[in-house]
């Protein structure tokens, strides 16, 4: 199932990100997708159609390497806990004014096969079905070393089977509970202002929930709410029950979205001020912001 990388087309990919950047006009590029912190490009190419996930610019080798040492070990990790995880490659290329920029490549998957849509157009049976396999798969992987952030949009089903597709920011910790991902590099498109605070707070607390099946469930159901799906909310919660040694309950999710979602906001909003401040001293603004999440 592996393919391969269309270096010409990424390489003009990037091309139209900076063009983009330069003007600040993003029509030439096809979004498939976003999530808080990145934009997933599609790339049509004559082998294929990609979704293409830029990554923060890497300052040199040593930083790029690495990274692609986190991914691989991410992606094999998660295989040996029983995680199907999307064939992702990373591909690079040096800038012209230094750095290294890179994507994480996957193939195009179907978005009507997203489980955040299927949650809406499949039955109350079929979430249930999916909620239990689900389950198995957070059960399997997490521990306190191996992360997942396993909202629905990080899931497509196909033919029955439970893809995970969020591999851009690796999440493992080593034994003292560091986090082994670049944590500043991939922070690096918050205000400089909040980026220090962030780095500290988030080391622990932010990420804390995504290292156990208590805190990836509880931060999955939050998110239902996101995706208007608050009605499923019960029924999963009592079949969660079974699997989890302090039960969750509705105000426990309901709290924590919205502590979740307020602290989002807040980070989108500083990063727009951010922005304006760039365009206002006329330097072009380095990153593409997600557009702003209905919460
Ligand atoms: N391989 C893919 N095929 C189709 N759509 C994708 C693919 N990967 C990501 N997307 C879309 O982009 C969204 C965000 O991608 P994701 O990898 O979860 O990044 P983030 O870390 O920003 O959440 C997904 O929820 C999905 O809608
Ligand atoms: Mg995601």
């Amino acid at each position: 199932m592996t393919f391969t990388v269309p270096d010409r087309d990424l390489s003009s990919l990037e091309d139209r990100v900076q063009t983009a950047l330069r003007t600040s006009d993003d029509t030439g590029l096809t979004l498939l997708g976003h999530g808080e912190v990145t934009l997933v490009l599609e790339l049509e190419a004559r082998s294929g159609s990609f979704a293409c996930k830029r990554l923060p610019v890497f300052p040199d080798r040593a930083r790029l390497l690495n990274y692609e040492q986190t991914l691989r070990t991410y992606l094999r990790r998660l295989r040996e806990g029983g995680v199907r995880v999307a064939e992702t490659e990373l591909w690079h290329q040096p800038r012209p004014g230094g750095g290294i920029v890179g994507y994480c490549v996957q193939e195009t998957l179907p978005r009507k096969r997203l489980c955040s849509n299927l949650l809406h157009s499949e039955s109350e049976a079929w979430a249930a079905d999916f909620f239990s396999r689900f389950l198995d798969q957070v059960e399997g992987a997490v521990s306190p070393t191996l992360g997942l952030d396993a909202q629905a949009s990080n899931w497509v089903d196909i033919d029955g089977e439970l893809l995970y597709i969020d591999v851009t920011s690796p999440l493992m910790r080593d034994a003292a509970g560091r986090e082994l991902l670049d944590v500043r590099l991939f922070f690096a498109s918050l205000p400089w202002l909040l980026r220090d605070i962030v780095r500290v707070a988030t080391a622990k607390s932010i990420f804390d929930k995504f290292y156990s099946t208590r805190g990836v469930v509880l931060d999955f159901l939050g998110n239902l709410h996101k995706e208007r799906l608050g009605h499923l909310i019960p029924g999963f919660l009592a079949q969660a029950e079974a699997r989890l040694d302090v039960p969750l309950t509705e105000q426990e999710v309901a709290d924590y979205y919205r502590a979740d979602a307020r602290s989002w906001a807040f980070i989108q909003r500083l990063r727009k001020v951010d922005r304006l401040g760039h365009r206002l001293l006329r330097r072009p603004y380095p990153f593409l912001l997600p557009p702003d999440v209905d919460r």
